[in-house]
């Protein structure tokens, strides 16, 4: 997901350095070209060979260093970087960035890099809560470098308090977020459904669905990555949601037509991929279903149409697209879905396809607009995610 990006890392003196080892690992892994520069006091946590061999590239420590194979490596490296993360930024190197001091190969680094740059400060709970440490870290806020909040839990010094590194997978996102993908959505307020619905028929069973959330939380993150606010409304699934969303969790089709048209006309693109529930039981508030025995019926009525509200309240240059999965006449079925339901457009899947449809890592989706039918070949779900906002993105 990194290919082709030059991610550099700053490691300041913080007892969390170690920590970054596995941060130039994990991007090692998704192809991106890793460059650390490190601080004097850094290299008493860990040595700079540690990252050469992990990055294949020179760890710079001096900026008067005469062995450098790059071209005034401070200036090309900062230059040239698509991301710049501090990590472990000090309490020192948060002083030095907030008041200009270019004294070390790190900090003459930052000053010239025009990408996004990303500050992780991590130090003992006190030192943290200096004033002079939180003004400083406001000034950096100021400037437009994006400061990652501390973990709070038990610190290396033995105190409990907020100052702990987060977690690799952590950074790691951030730097996704800042440079895996072009931000062709930034700016823009998407919504997308996601999940299964549970229907009660009484307070201890429910009607649902095999949906497990893949396809929208994957879109949710493209979404995401390509600069969108992103809302994802999400029935129960035991997957993680993409960080940097907005999260509104449901569990009915009531629950989420209330959740989708309170927030529908705010948005530019609303995608709806969660497999909700057509029928509910009735009289659930009531309670009134008696378990009979040999009697396994149960009275149903149909839960609100949220596809048909989206296109009935269509505003002016919004884009809404629907999802169909039809395990017969896929095509036929999608198009009067798309008419029916005054949409945009209908990502269908055809769910006796072999690598489509729930609970799978890939999908076989067909794209349907009303001048334009595209059948996509079998793709993870994140490649068709982004697939479908290609599209979205080229008819709006
Ligand atoms: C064992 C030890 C652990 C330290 N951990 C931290 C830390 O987590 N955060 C911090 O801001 N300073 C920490 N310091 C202090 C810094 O190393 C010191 O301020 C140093 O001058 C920072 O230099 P630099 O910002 O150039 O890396 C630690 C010092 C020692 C001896």
């Amino acid at each position: 997901m990194l290919k082709g990006k030059r991610i550099v890392l700053g490691v300041s003196g913080g007892i969390a350095a170690y920590k970054m080892a596995n941060v130039a690992s994990m991007l090692v892994k998704l192809n991106a070209d890793v460059h650390v520069v490190m601080t004097e006091a850094a290299t008493h946590f860990i040595t700079p060979e540690t990252f050469e061999v992990l990055t294949n590239n020179r760890c710079y420590t001096d900026t008067f260093d005469r062995g450098m194979e790059m071209h005034v490596p401070h200036v090309t490296l900062g230059t040239t970087a698509d991301a710049f993360l501090i990590a472990p930024a000090t309490a020192d190197i948060i002083g030095k960035l907030a008041n200009g001091i270019a004294d070390d190969m790190l900090t003459t680094t930052v000053l010239p890099a025009r990408c996004p740059v990303m500050i992780a400060p991590s130090m003992n709970v006190n030192m943290l809560e200096n004033p002079i440490v939180q003004d400083n870290i406001k000034k950096l806020a100021s400037y437009g470098y994006e400061i990652i909040d501390s973990d709070e839990g038990y610190l290396a010094c033995r105190a409990t308090g907020k100052g702990k590194l987060p977690k690799e997978e952590v950074l790691v996102e951030y730097i996704l977020k800042a440079c895996a993908k072009d931000k062709d959505l930034q700016g823009k307020n998407i919504l997308i459904t996601a999940g299964p619905t549970q229907e009660a028929i009484d307070p201890v069973r429910y009607i649902t669905n095999h949906s497990t959330g893949k396809m929208g939380y994957a879109l949710a993150k493209m979404a995401m990555l390509r600069g969108a606010n992103v809302t994802l409304v999400t029935g129960e699934t035991s997957i993680t949601p993409p960080s940097f969303v907005e999260v509104v969790k449901i569990k009915s089709a009531r629950d989420m037509y209330e959740a989708v048209t309170s927030r529908s006309d705010s948005q530019d693109i609303i995608i709806k991929s969660a497999a909700v529930a057509d029928y509910r039981p009735i009289n659930v508030a009531d309670n009134k279903i008696k378990k009979t025995e040999g009697d396994m019926s149960i009275p149903l009525e149909r839960t609100d149409d949220i596809l048909s509200y989206l296109g009935e309240h269509k505003k002016e240059g919004q884009f809404i697209c629907g999802f169909s999965m039809e395990t017969e006449n896929m095509l036929e079925n999608s198009r009067k879905k798309l008419e029916k339901k005054k949409v945009d457009m209908i990502a269908a899947n055809n769910l006796k396809v072999e690598g489509a449809g729930f609970g799978t890592d890939t999908n076989i989706m067909t794209l349907i607009t009303k001048d334009e039918c595209i059948e996509l070949p079998i793709l993870t779900k994140e490649e068709v995610a982004d697939r479908i906002l290609d599209k979205v993105i080229s008819s709006m």
